[in-house]
């Protein structure tokens, strides 16, 4: 029977990063991080800098775009084409971290300097929640995660990931809604990808159903084809399918079954998928149902593209590897029917539910609810693992270090798509102050009895706080390359390779990292080679104001190109326009012009 509860606990925790929990609403705006350290446990404005963020656009409606600032030292001049970044700024003052609009950042590098272009992803649903704001229509919070409108269905939010396609082509992504291609001159939503009914829903309500989306799609080069997967995560509705789309006509889909030929049924969360020139990699990311145990492992499905035929399921490998995780990275390369995958395992750290206001540290014994900041209860984990698929042995080796604190975001070098090259990753670092005490007691047993220890016993966590990192990862070696040390408090993310202009060796460019500060935000640029060296140059702008930003990717030019693959509006939703009841009709037809 359909378990409600389990099914928002699981929507409740969609996408939110290892590290994160809270949402302050508070009106500061954090402080200048690395110049105006925040001091104390309870760093209050710099929460509330990152769970906030403006919808005041940079650049105007069509392509423009405005220059950026330098604020300190001397931006490079030979840092070449276009960072992307995507973020969820709030819909209204109460929206959780992760559930407002969609919004790209653009920033573009040339001889003359760098220049930013912001723009909110106007997904279909967006219209239609502009026509029904303040009335009983209104698309309201679903728990955390979620805007859902009992007349019009689940938004789309596009808020989580861009992934570069074909032909210089771009796509906004979300875990509960299909693909968005977007123009990336203007940054307007061109087409989703797959007609609505052509991906399964888990929540088909109203005019805009809810269906289960990996929000990492991959791209396969040599194919020139997009990979995705469209799941079900209630009792109702298990399946897995893969999406194969061309990008000219409608996508396919293929259904997925284990070894006994029934279908795959994740039990956590399908963030996450990536591509092999033979496989597609599944992994069933980890999220903390609350009242169970928390997850100790990490469950890959492994499908043999060979197998990806129309009418006949799939077959997947299951593979476990121990610690949990969410993100990973693949090697294109998989000769012998070797995967080689990096994880990001964020083993004992709760990543299922929000602090509450009467959290208090685990060390401190000080409320810390409303914290926007969380430690995990352990050391994380880089694991590199490598699966001879055919026999389904894995063999491991793992790096944990004082970099390793609070795994975050990767990036990677974009030119080397056909190999793992050269990965960078930011950390959190860890907080004893920040680690609620609710949180030491879930984990006390961590990893309840599983093949493996704790990397830190609980009780020989460190007292002083662990800084934040950027990290240059040598995966060959399993060591850190080169680290960079930030200041404590300080939040950056979205680390993006920019690589140098006119070369074309793996890690010779710059880091691009955000970070949300208390008087403003700004850009951070690290030269690769040279992490230890600092920012090379921060970058403003009198608007700029993000929250939290989450994943984001580097494009060499941009192009608009002539839509060749477009779902029509009146075909995608007209039936279900007929549908609704007949007052609500109209304005669906108005906010959708069909
Ligand atoms: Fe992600």
């Amino acid at each position: 029977m359909f378990n409600r509860r389990e099914f928002l606990e699981a929507l409740s925790a969609l996408g939110v990063t290892s590290v994160l929990a809270g949402c302050s609403d508070g009106n500061d705006h954090g402080s200048v991080l690395g110049e105006d350290v925040l001091a104390g446990p309870a760093a209050t404005a710099f929460s509330s800098s990152l769970s906030r963020g403006t919808q005041m656009e940079i650049g105007g409606d069509a392509d423009g775009d405005e220059e950026l600032g330098v604020v300190a030292g001397k931006l490079p001049w030979d840092l070449e084409g276009h960072v992307l970044i995507v973020a969820s700024v709030p819909t209204r003052a109460d929206t959780p971290l992760l559930t407002g609009e969609g919004v790209v950042y653009r920033i573009s590098f040339s001889e003359q300097g760098a220049r930013i272009k912001t723009r909110i992803i106007r997904t279909d649903d967006w219209y239609v929640a502009q026509q029904v704001q303040g009335t009983a229509d209104d698309f309201g919070i679903l728990f955390d995660i979620a805007q859902f409108s009992p007349t019009y269905g689940a938004r789309n939010l596009a808020n989580t990931a861009l992934l570069p396609i074909m032909n210089g082509r771009l796509l906004a992504t979300y875990d509960m809604g299909r693909p968005i291609e977007l123009d990336p001159r203007t940054l307007h939503p061109i087409t989703p990808v797959g007609l609505q009914d052509s991906w399964r829903p888990s929540l088909d309500s109203g005019l805009f159903t809810m269906h289960f989306v990996t929000a990492h799609p991959a791209y396969d080069a040599k194919e020139q084809r997009v990979y995705a997967i469209n799941y079900g995560l209630t009792p109702l509705a298990q399946f897995l399918r893969i999406m194969r789309w061309s990008g000219a006509s409608e996508p396919e889909f293929l259904d997925v079954v284990d070894a006994q030929g029934k279908p795959v049924a994740l039990s956590m969360l399908g963030h996450q998928m990536s591509i092999t020139e033979h496989y597609v990699v599944i992994l069933d990311g980890a999220f903390d149902v609350v009242g169970t145990t928390p997850p100790t492992q990490a469950p890959l499905y492994i499908v043999a593209k060979s197998s990806l035929t129309a009418g006949k399921p799939a077959v997947a490998k299951r593979i476990v590897i121990d610690r949990e995780c969410t993100h990973f990275l693949a090697d294109y390369n998989d000769a012998g029917d070797r995967v080689r995958l990096l994880l990001m395992h964020h083993n004992g750290t709760n990543t299922g539910s929000r602090l509450k206001e009467d959290d208090v540290g685990f060390r401190s014994g000080e409320l810390i609810g409303g914290q926007f900041f969380r430690s995990g209860s352990d050391r994380n984990v880089v694991g590199r693992h490598e699966i001879h698929v055919p026999s389904g042995t894995v063999t491991s080796v793992l790096l944990s270090n004082d970099s390793t604190w609070g795994v975050g975001l990767w990036g990677q070098d974009p030119r080397s798509w056909d190999k793992l090259g050269t990965a960078f990753y930011q950390s959190f670092g860890f907080n004893p102050d920040y680690l609620p005490a609710r949180d030491a007691q879930k984990y006390a047993d961590y990893p309840f009895g599983a093949n493996f220890a704790r990397e830190v016993p609980l009780s020989m966590l460190p007292a002083d706080i662990i800084t934040p990192k950027l990290v240059h990862i040598d995966h060959e070696g399993m060591q850190d390359l080169q680290t960079y040390a930030f200041e404590q408090y300080t939040l950056a993310s979205s680390p993006t390779f920019v690589p140098r202009k006119g070369r074309a060796t793996d890690d010779d460019g710059y880091i691009l990292v955000t970070v949300a500060g208390h008087k403003r935000d700004e850009l951070w640029i690290f030269d690769a080679t040279d992490l230890q060296r600092g920012p090379l140059c921060k970058l403003s702008h009198a608007n700029l104001d993000f929250p939290f930003t989450l994943h984001s990717t580097w494009m060499p030019s941009l192009e608009s190109h002539v839509p060749s693959y477009k779902v029509e509006r009146a075909e995608d939703y007209g039936k279900r326009i007929d549908n609704l009841a007949r007052d609500k009709q109209q304005l669906a037809r108005d906010a959708l012009q069909i």
